[in-house]
């Protein structure tokens, strides 16, 4: 595992490593963005959408798996300005890191703009900018990896405060027989982890803390790249089966 700073991008190979990235996002935004997640919980019924038909809260729930989780494809729609924020940083990283194949969005214009519109309708592949958040006393994600299909690698930022915040709620990854690699404590509110995106991983169930003013959940903060047509990820999915990349 490696730690950097958000200047030393240029050091990793996202395909490769696993690394944290410390500090990128404020952690007023990420407070401010933690306030409006629990706003939404609090008045929203799971299975509804938010602000647009778009955008969506959805509740997942499937054998060793359970969190909440937003997925905003019409962000624009939503009014909290930490949102775009969070999903811009996400943004910016991706492209330091050169991921430039197949996505056509290739500055933060565009990005913006891919946003600002509602494009359900496109099957360009894409990115989804998704929230999950894992509540304490039940949150959990069993085992699993991902076909790196679309993309190679994986980034998440942390909105809360392990130990304050969650006891528990380390995400494990399975590096190589002999090799685990855990975020826990390492992994602070604020800071955003890679991860090459075949790697087996998990999140262990979270446990309440008794600190003062705790929200007694994690937030995570994704944006995966997938097309937004069904049909498309899996004749694509089909294509990546044949020709084993990994
Ligand atoms: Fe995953």
């Amino acid at each position: 595992m490696k730690y950097i700073k958000i200047n030393e991008l240029n050091q990793v190979n996202p395909e490769k490593d696993i690394f944290v990235i410390k500090n990128v996002v404020k952690k007023s935004i990420c407070a401010d963005l933690n306030k409006w997640i629990n706003f939404q919980l609090k008045n929203k019924k799971p299975n509804t959408s938010i602000s647009s038909k778009n955008n969506w809260f959805y509740r997942v729930n499937k054998g060793n798996t359970y969190f909440s989780s937003f997925i905003l494809n019409e962000f624009k729609k939503i009014k909290s300005k930490s949102v775009h924020i969070v999903f811009e940083e996400l943004f910016k990283i991706y492209l330091k890191l050169g991921l430039k194949e197949p996505l056509k969005i290739k500055n933060l214009n565009q990005f913006r703009k891919e946003f600002y519109k509602n494009e359900l309708g496109n099957h360009e592949i894409t990115f989804h900018p998704y929230i999950f958040s894992y509540d304490c006393g039940t949150g959990k994600f069993a085992w699993h990896s991902h076909k790196p299909v679309f993309q190679k690698f994986q980034l998440l930022l942390n909105t809360t405060m392990p130990n304050k915040d969650y006891f528990g709620g380390e995400t494990d990854m399975i590096v190589s027989n002999k090799k685990k690699e855990v975020f826990g404590d390492n992994f602070q509110q604020g800071d955003i982890f890679s991860f090459p995106y075949h790697l087996k991983h998990r999140v262990r169930k979270l446990d309440f803390t008794n600190a003062k003013n705790a929200l007694n959940k994690r937030n995570s903060i994704l944006m995966p790249i997938h097309p937004k047509s069904k049909k498309i990820v899996k004749k694509l999915t089909k294509f990546f089966d044949n020709n084993k990349i990994y």
